[in-house]
């Protein structure tokens, strides 16, 4: 075990619960605690994530405030916003593809939402057994009101975006999506997690508005567990010249020799222009200052019309600063695309230098060196946000397992959104990568390939996960299943294994295709199989499966708690304890990945309702710590540990035994209860120490030993009743970018100042400043209260709020409040800096000036007109949108009025071919519309003097059942009534 030094304390904010348990708490228990790690997410601030400074004629813009959403109806087309009525949505034609995809379309009773947006989290629970994966949010078949989602988003474009190639592009959208631009149908996307990008330049408005509308639909589901519904990633409209890189179009493969590295570089382009074109390729390698270490430029490349090109490039880098897990070391490529002399794109990338190794004997090896992979499996979901996570969550959540000591994450069973990975890339923390379903079909090898390319320079990510528990891996069909896709893995990269968490069998059938053996829970099979094949090297791609509710220490089926002592797994499965001995003790086991590091919604274990979640969790759904994190973080950090448990509260239970835990990694521990020794026990490696104490109101102690001196106490105390809250939060600062968050957790406490254990006060949040609440939570994973309201119950004496910035630089202050509680509150700081490059929304306002100056709808239909007049004096003047009933194509432009009077009352004025003539009647306008369209031209009949039979065509050829010109249209009434936008 190593030492514990001063710098080892510091570093960690240990120091403060040292202090802190002398009063018999332990603030990182409670979550209060923060890591040195504190930085908010580097790239929404001023480190460059990849691909998000551009230049020459590249943009990369997020597409993720102001929107409107409304939800839809699966089964009701006039509930849909008419799509697949029949009249509206159909695929008949370009353009007018809904009326909600109009400029005019009247949203304002769409709610305003900022993405990344998740609408289930905001739906009421059912208890419905069909429901169970989903965590009890009503969607599916069974519930079409609440299935569909519809966004909308209107912006402008400059008129020097034509010519330029526009792109919209989705980091992953739950879960079938189909996007209208400016009127025109553009596309669909089937999949939850995977990205996908529409090219909508032709469609576009240059110089004018632009509007953007989504349906997704969740209805269909891929998981067994919460995936959350909506635009719950982010959004980015990117903008290139015609001649640019393509999306992912850049890999550097890194060969590291003695004192150097020699860096590979392919860089795809693409000419999206219908003229040939050729370029050059000038490639820079920026080291973690920004300094330029290497430089190549291409000979010239020539495209074909709408063609593509590869090159290669060698750039050696000599005494390279390597990415590990200690020293997050990142470069950037600079790849600049030059058309004639002008530099037309500019795509960085960042990627870090490093050697990975799957050894069958030692396990990864990470420049050469062993790690050991202390993994956790992780959906995607969080308290207070659900699926939609702010890129400051993903970093809490990185931040949170590597304060239990984890190094590797396994994106349990999706690929996960980009910035997740940005998070262990910065942070340190390894990933084994996974796709959603293993298929070889043209969904699931896309879906691989986009994987693949998308993630393939994130230096954290050292394997490919092809997949998980498909039964059909283990025969012959999955082997060719698994072939093609490893194929895909290696064309695109190559320098990663693949692999796939199998059930049932290991490295059988189609399973040996895989070049790491993974194993879901078969310890003791492992163990066979590296018997019986030492030259494979193996991981546990899933393992333990124990289940825990935080603070609970007696298991109620019924209200759905299971005690937090750790031997309780599910299905035989290892204990946290058994898995870490097992894996500990063994070299050529690489490592593994345990179920979960955090509890999430959904897959409801191990009893169903009310529990609407899963409890595999070493931490909640906020990232309070359970007691088993302190198992692991015993045996997985240098860190100092002493962790007693359970609470001393058990009023009722006096003189029965109580069983006293001990996490530590201490030499040795004593325990004392109220004062007496118990006897001092020596720490195994990897194991926990257990004593049982007869219940009696008062004090336990933990006297931790290190080299043979006190180094650490730890107190639990029978606590008096709640009198105060107390506040902390993760981050006194956070950027003020309108993305940003700070965590802040809230205690329940007695009059000395000490944790109540067992608590459910309600605890009330108010945000004033420069910031909002964004969602509330508790780690109860029974509790039906909404994640989106102001208040919450506290769970085990602990609540949480999510605060996220706005855009305004400030302080922020939350105070939380419960009755006849002392309150509490925390202030935050929201340092002004420099947004990401973000688009602009447009919004509708109405323009200034007296009388019937502003906006007007029809009181009657056409949701897509609107009317914007300006009353000037006597003077009437303005525009009209959607009265060209879609015959203008696409997004209705905005019409002038001509003729435009108003006298007194008296109103008329022209758009197009139509007349309006009317009065103001107070809120009023009370118009008809007459159509004034030309004579129609028919061709002229022939005199013919033959006489006209009674029956039968006319000599002259004349036909009667067409009408030469064409009827006047009776005037239709048109009420119009005041719109806000
Ligand atoms: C595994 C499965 C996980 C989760 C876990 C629960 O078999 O891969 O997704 O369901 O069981 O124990």
């Amino acid at each position: 075990m190593k030492a514990f030094t001063r710098r080892n304390l510091l570093k960690t904010g240990l120091l403060a619960p040292a202090v802190a348990a002398a009063h018999g708490m332990n603030p990182l228990e409670a979550g209060l605690s923060a890591t040195s790690e504190t930085a908010g997410p580097l790239s929404t601030t001023n480190a460059a994530a990849p691909t998000e400074l551009a230049g020459g004629q590249r943009e990369r813009m997020l597409l993720d405030f102001g929107w409107r959403f409304h939800l839809g109806n699966a089964n009701d087309p006039e509930k849909d916003f008419g799509f697949g009525s029949g009249r509206a949505g159909n695929f008949q034609k370009t353009g007018n593809f809904l009326p909600a995809g109009s400029m005019g379309f009247d949203d304002s009773d769409w709610k305003p939402v900022d993405l990344p947006h998740d609408w289930a989290i905001e739906l009421e629970f059912k208890n419905d057994p069909a429901l169970m994966s989903k965590g009890y949010y009503p969607l599916g078949r069974n519930y079409p009101e609440t299935s569909v989602g519809w966004y909308r988003r209107a912006f402008e474009l400059d008129a020097a975006d034509d010519g330029k190639r526009i792109t919209l592009e989705f980091d992953g959208a739950y879960r079938e999506t189909l996007v209208v631009f400016n009127g025109f149908y553009i596309g669909r996307h089937s999949g939850g997690y995977d990205p996908f990008s529409f090219d909508v330049s032709d469609f576009a408005n240059p110089g004018g508005r632009n509007v953007l509308l989504v349906r997704v639909d969740a209805t269909s589901s891929d998981g067994w567990f919460y995936e959350g519904a909506g635009l719950y990633r982010h959004v980015w409209l990117v903008k290139t010249h015609p001649v640019h890189v393509k999306k992912w179009g850049t890999f550097v493969k890194s060969e590291l020799k003695p004192g150097t590295a020699a860096l590979a570089i392919q860089t795809e382009l693409a000419n999206s222009s219908p003229v040939a074109a050729s370029a050059r390729v000038v490639s820079t390698v920026l080291d973690p200052d920004g300094k330029a270490v290497g430089k190549a430029v291409t000979a010239t490349v020539e495209m074909s019309p709408v063609g593509e090109a590869a090159c290669q490039q060698q750039i050696p880098v000599s005494s390279p600063r390597l990415w590990s897990l200690e020293e997050r070391n990142l470069y950037t490529l600079v790849s600049e695309v030059r058309v004639g002399g002008e530099v037309v794109d500019r795509y960085q990338t960042r990627f870090g230098i490093r050697s990975i190794k799957m050894d069958p004997s030692q396990g990864l090896l990470l420049n050469g060196k062993p790690v050991k992979v202390r993994g956790t499996c992780n959906h995607q979901d969080h308290a207070g946000v659900g699926a939609a996570l702010p890129d400051a969550v993903q970093y809490y959540r990185v931040r949170k397992l590597q304060e239990m000591g984890c190094n590797s994450l396994r994106t349990s069973h999706n690929p996960p959104t980009p910035e997740l990975l940005n998070a262990c890339d910065e942070l340190g923390m390894l990933v084994f990568d996974e796709t959603r379903m293993m298929s070889s079909n043209p969904e699931g090898l896309s879906q691989f390939e986009d994987l693949v390319r998308r993630d393939r320079n994130h230096p954290s990510v050292f394997m490919w996960s092809m997949g998980n528990e498909e039964g059909t891996a283990n025969i012959d069909k999955g082997k060719k299943i698994l072939t093609a896709m490893k194929a895909v893995a290696t064309l695109h990269d190559g320098s990663r294994p693949v692999s796939i968490a199998p059930t049932g069998a290991i490295g059988t059938g189609g399973l040996e295709v895989c070049d790491v053996v993974g194993y879901n829970y078969m310890d003791p099979g492992a163990e066979d199989f590296h018997k019986a094949h030492p030259d494979r090297p193996v991981i546990g791609t899933e393992t333990v499966s124990a289940v825990c509710t935080r603070g609970i220490y007696i298991t109620d089926p019924d209200k759905g708690y299971v005690s937090s002592y750790d031997p309780y797994t599910t299905t035989g499965r290892a204990s946290a304890e058994g898995w870490w001995r097992f894996c500990d003790a063994r070299p050529w086991l690489a490592g593994g990945f345990i179920w979960t590091g955090f509890d999430y919604r959904g897959e409801p274990s191990p009893n169903p309702w009310p529990n609407i979640g899963s409890q595999y969790g070493v931490i909640d759904m906020c990232g309070f710590p359970k007691d088993t994190f302190f198992y692991y973080r015993s045996w997985w950090t240098a860190q100092p540990v002493l962790h007693l448990f359970p609470h001393w509260n058990w009023p009722g239970m006096e003189g029965k035994l109580i069983a006293v835990w001990v996490h530590s990694n201490m030499d040795k521990v004593e325990l004392l209860v109220n004062g007496q020794s118990l006897g001092t026990k020596e720490m195994k490696k990897d194991q926990h120490l257990a004593w049982n104490v007869p219940y009696a109101p008062g004090v336990i102690e933990a006297r931790g030993y290190k080299d043979g001196k006190l180094a650490q106490t730890v107190r639990r105390e029978t606590t008096g009743s709640a009198a105060a809250l107390a506040a902390a939060v993760d981050r006194a600062e956070i950027a003020a970018d309108g993305e940003d968050v700070a965590m802040v957790a809230v205690e329940v406490r007695d009059a000395q100042n000490r944790l109540l254990p067992n608590t459910d006060n309600t605890v009330t949040f108010r945000v004033t400043g420069a910031g909002k609440l964004i969602g509330v939570g508790n780690g109860d994973p029974t509790d039906h209260a909404p994640d989106k309201g102001s208040s919450r119950k506290a769970f085990s004496g602990l609540c949480m709020a999510l605060i996220q910035s706005t855009k305004e630089g400030g302080s922020i202050t939350v105070e939380a409040s419960s009755p006849g509680l002392t309150p509490a509150s925390v202030t935050i700081a929201a340092r002004t800096v420099k947004l990401r490059p973000q688009v602009a929304p447009w919004e509708r306002k109405p323009p200034a000036g007296g009388g019937i100056s502003g906006l007007w709808r029809p009181q009657e239909g056409a949701a897509t007109q609107i009317f914007t007049l300006v009353e000037d004096g006597g003077k009437l003047s303005g525009t009209a949108e959607g009265v060209s009933g879609g015959w203008a194509g696409g997004a209705d432009p905005a019409i002038p009025l001509t003729d435009a009077t108003i006298d007194g009352n008296q109103v008329s004025f022209k758009v197009a071919n139509m007349a309006f003539t009317g009065k103001v009647n107070g809120d009023r306008i009370e118009l008809a519309r007459t159509f004034n369209f030309p004579p129609r031209k028919s061709f002229p009949i022939p005199p013919s003097d033959e006489p006209k039979p009674a029956i039968g065509p006319a000599p002259d050829g004349s036909d009667p059942s067409f009408t030469p010109g064409r009827r006047p249209m009776a005037p239709v009434a048109v009420v119009l009534l005041r719109a806000q936008r």
